[in-house]
């Protein structure tokens, strides 16, 4: 028996299966994908933690949008959804995504990531084989991963770029490498039409607090401590969420099969750097708060075990083939996330009660102020 909230016309063009969509990029990917007269979306999740039906709350009425409450692990269920819907593709977003969480407890990260991961290709797989011929040349299984697979960079390396060897180094990183190997696989063994993406940071509306930049936000604005792991001098290279919503979709549309497209803003910054401008945001943006200079509120913490240095995407590969570009600034896409932040402080007051704050004991109590990161820090400053 399905859960779900089913529209009664969801129209006649087939609809796009899409797992995780009520966690941060697929919210944004669905929003984003309806907006633009796509089609149809029949949204698998499980709603853990991460899932927030409230991100997802001016689409449910939209005869074009079906919910279902369920686990990609459930392979009745998938199989019931995908003969009942004949969608023309899956976008598989569903994934435990936090590398904190995943040090703290990996478990999850191998049951959702790798195992649910398989479930979903077997079931595409066995979905495929009944299709016609026209609707197999229509059918994708589009796997959304993640550029940590690809490990760590020295500061002279090259971005990395799709023949870029793996080398991930969190549980996080390793449960996503063996999914994208898995999608590999039934490739190259099955024929499933399959296509991996490989992205680089994400930030932007609806993004669950635990991650860098809704922290920060969230914190500066009560007057916590910003806590900034080790030197700060680690790099990450940011895409506007709505950026890598368009590059899924015109990768779904054109994209190659059995091909890897990496998705990059081209933004390396330093956290550091991604801290102090935010802080420089919220002082102009919120000129009463007495937190002002939020840059005080920094605070050097202990920093996370085997922390990737830096992550630098090279995507000429999706600009020069299917014409895709960023169209959002780093400057342009941090201002609208914070001005995003600031106009919904209902749904981070929502995110953040509750089993949010067991996280935030759990990860910061036990990280100490660390003096010589401070030291190495106000050095680089
Ligand atoms: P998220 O943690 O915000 O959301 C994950 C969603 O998946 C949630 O809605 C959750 O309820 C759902 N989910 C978890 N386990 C499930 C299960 N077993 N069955 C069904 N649903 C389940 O994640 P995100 O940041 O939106 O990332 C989405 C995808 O994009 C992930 O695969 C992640 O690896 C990848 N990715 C993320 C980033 C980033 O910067 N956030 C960058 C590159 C790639
Ligand atoms: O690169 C893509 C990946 O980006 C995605 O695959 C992951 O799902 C996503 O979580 C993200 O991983 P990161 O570990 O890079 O993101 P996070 O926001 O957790 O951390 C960004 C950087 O900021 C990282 O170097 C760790 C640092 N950091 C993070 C937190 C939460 C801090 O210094 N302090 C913090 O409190």
């Amino acid at each position: 028996m399905i859960n779900q909230q089913r529209n009664p016309d969801a129209g006649s063009q087939a609809p796009i299966l899409v797992t995780g969509g009520a966690g941060f990029i697929g919210s944004n990917f669905v929003l984003d994908y309806l907006a633009s007269g796509s089609g149809p979306v029949v949204n698998l999740d499980k709603l853990t933690y991460a899932g927030n039906p409230e991100n997802l709350a001016s689409v449910r009425h939209d005869p074009a949008y079906t919910f279902v409450h369920g686990d990609i692990n459930d392979a009745a269920l998938v199989a019931e959804l995908l003969q009942r819907h004949q969608p023309r593709a899956i976008v598989h977003f569903a994934a435990e995504s936090h590398v904190d969480r995943s040090i703290a407890g990996p478990e999850a990260f191998l049951r959702t990531n790798i195992d649910g991961t398989f479930t979903l290709l077997q079931a595409a797989r066995a979905h495929f084989a009944t299709l016609s011929e026209t609707q197999r040349s229509q059918f994708r299984f589009l796997h959304v991963s993640t550029d940590e697979v690809y490990g760590t960079l020295l500061p002279e390396d090259p971005a990395f770029h799709e023949d870029t060897p793996y080398a991930p180094n969190s549980p996080y990183a390793a449960s996503k490498a063996a999914s994208d190997h898995l999608v590999r696989a039934w490739v190259h063994t099955y024929g499933l039409p399959a296509i991996i993406t490989n992205c680089s940071n994400n930030y932007g509306p609806y993004q669950f607090p635990e991650k860098l930049i809704p922290l920060m936000i969230a914190n500066a604005l009560q007057g916590k401590p910003l806590p900034v792991y080790g030197d700060g001098q680690q790099v990450r290279d940011w895409l506007y969420v709505i950026d890598h919503c368009r590059a899924l979709r015109t990768v779904l549309e054109s994209g190659r099969i059995g091909e890897t497209y990496n998705v990059g803003g081209g933004n390396q910054r330093s956290n550091l750097e991604v801290v102090n401008t935010l802080c420089a945001l919220l002082d102009e943006l919120v000129p009463t708060s007495k937190f002002a200079p939020h840059k005080q509120l920094v605070a050097f913490v202990t920093d996370r075990p085997g922390h990737d240095r830096r992550y630098a995407i090279d995507a000429r590969k999706l600009e020069n083939e299917l014409g895709w570009h960023a169209e959002e600034s780093f400057e342009t896409g941090l201002r609208k996330t914070v001005q995003w932040y600031l106009a919904n402080s209902t749904w981070v007051e929502h995110v953040t009660s509750g089993a949010y704050q067991n996280w935030i004991a759990q990860n910061y109590a036990a990280r100490e102020s660390s003096s010589t990161a401070i030291a190495t820090a106000e050095a680089a400053r």
